[in-house]
């Protein structure tokens, strides 16, 4: 049977490439207000194409990004399976960096360039693309199968948040199943048990009413940019330690076992220096580099605007600045204790003349899976059925919001099969997807479909542990 469904993955590549590309062309990016109606038409898309697998499907309207709903039935003594993507994705400047135009999809060696490629369009539809092909040769699914497809996890899944509060009943499941992640590497397959959270904050410094020459004023009046950067420069000193009173006590130290695991990983620190072009690494003293992207907290400046932009020098004493930065939190990290030190800690050292506003725009909390579940060995398994390797354990260091709260309110353990790679460049110009990820993701799809068909679901006694 299952190889039926195989082998009709491999008969429709053409037609799921084609289907990747039709789903790139809208560039429904949600942080931009003017893309509300290109969100509103990708959802719409999505629900065409799971009511045309046969699914009852359904367009949840949202104060933000629809939601888009589908189930199967369900199959009675095997697990029912919620699977969560995103359709949002992020904005594509600067755009002059880009080879080819972000909504034009375009392939060039065995990769599909466009915004959303890997992050996460590509990786989301291959879960589409393994129930198609259950559905059209065997007739049915082996499992039940709920989709649950979000536009807004680029700005924080505020919607979402919402809705899960409302609706743990009809998301009841055994298991979540998330492709929003990298790879080790391109022949290495992964499974990802771990993510960082986040706390993202908006600093906003204001000083003079108007802009000034700074010949006259400055020396005498403060300025905002020189303030925005002393501030942010006074969080982290230069061994890489935030100095956020109280920001490590929840921070619990690695153990000797976790490092040795991450440190038995096939990571070569000389080729990803190489592909990042930088002739060297820097982070908190101590640590290594595997350790400090997904296991250690971090803290990055994304942005400061303000003051004169254009060609050549201006002479302003500028009367306002925003800075946009975060901080990466490990679990038990919560970001609502950071925000309340963060605010007293500008709040002593804001400088005369500066009036200072903090605002968090969100926060989520990092996530850990434990090893030892069942699912977890049945997912292994699919994924190297799916890509020819057995996956590697790994964490990573980005954030999906919303993965701590389906814990919180659904409580099962959630599986992060990513079919990206790192140098995919997610959130930069010239995003791509390899096609080969694509298959081989589909693949691994219906495996898993088969192989969590023979577990047992929740309700006949399986321990469902979780962090
Ligand atoms: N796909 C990423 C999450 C990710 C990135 C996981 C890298 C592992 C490695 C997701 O779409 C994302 O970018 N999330 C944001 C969330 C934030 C905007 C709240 C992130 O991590 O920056
Ligand atoms: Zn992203």
């Amino acid at each position: 049977m299952i190889q039926q469904v195989q082998q009709y993955l491999e008969e429709h590549r053409a037609r799921f490439e084609e289907d990747l590309c039709a789903l790139l062309r809208y560039p429904s990016v949600s942080a931009d207000p003017t893309c509300r109606d290109a969100i509103h038409q990708t959802a719409c898309w999505l629900l065409r194409r799971l009511e045309g697998l046969g699914l009852s499907s359904e367009l949840i309207p949202t104060e933000g990004s629809p939601l888009v709903y589908a189930e199967s039935p369900p199959v009675e003594g095997a697990p029912c399976i919620l699977v969560y993507g995103h359709y949002d994705v992020q904005p594509p400047d600067p755009l002059d960096e880009w080879r080819t135009p972000p909504f034009e999809p375009t392939v060039r060696d065995g990769n599909i360039y466009a915004r959303g490629a890997t992050d996460d369009k590509g990786q989301m539809l291959t879960h589409l693309h393994g129930a198609e092909a259950w559905l059209k040769t065997v007739g049915k699914l082996p499992v039940q199968l709920k989709f649950l497809l979000e536009g807004e996890e680029e700005v924080g899944s505020h919607s979402l948040n919402r809705y899960l509060g409302q609706a743990s009943e009809r998301l009841a499941c055994d298991v979540i199943v998330i492709s929003d992640t990298p790879q080790l590497g391109p022949d290495q397959p992964a499974i990802t048990c771990g993510l960082r959270g986040i706390a993202y904050y908006e600093l906003r410094l204001q000083g003079p009413a108007h802009d000034l020459h700074s010949g006259s004023f400055g020396g005498a009046v403060g300025n905002p940019i020189n303030a925005a950067a002393r501030l942010l420069a006074a969080l982290i000193d230069d061994q890489g330690r935030i100095q956020l009173p109280g920001f490590y006590q929840d921070v619990q130290p690695l153990s000797a076992s976790d490092r040795e695991e991450l440190a038995r990983l096939p990571f070569e620190e000389a080729r990803f220096r190489q592909q990042l072009a930088v002739d060297s690494l820097a982070g908190e003293a101590g640590y290594t580099t595997l350790e400090r992207r997904w296991a250690r907290p971090s803290f990055d400046v994304h942005g400061i605007v303000g003051g004169y932009q254009g060609e050549g020098g201006k002479t302003v004493l500028p009367s306002r600045a925003v800075a946009k930065f975060s901080f990466r939190l490990v679990p038990d990290q919560q970001p609502e204790a950071i925000t309340a030190a963060l605010q007293r800690f500008f709040e002593e050292r804001c400088p005369p003349g500066i009036r200072l506003q903090l605002e968090l725009l969100h926060g989520s909390t990092g996530f850990l899976l434990p090893r030892e579940h069942p699912y977890l060995a049945a997912a292994c398994r699919a994924v190297e059925a799916g890509f020819g390797r057995a996956p590697v354990l790994i964490r990573e260091g980005g954030s999906i919001p919303i993965v701590s709260e389906f814990n919180r309110h659904l409580d099962v353990p959630c599986l992060l099969l990513g079919w990206g790679l790192d140098d995919d460049n997610m959130h930069a110009p010239n995003e791509k997807f390899s096609l080969a990820a694509l298959h081989r993701g589909s693949q691994a799809s219906a495996c898993l479909w088969h192989e969590l068909a023979t577990m047992p679901s929740d309700d006949e006694g399986v321990s469902v542990a979780h962090a």
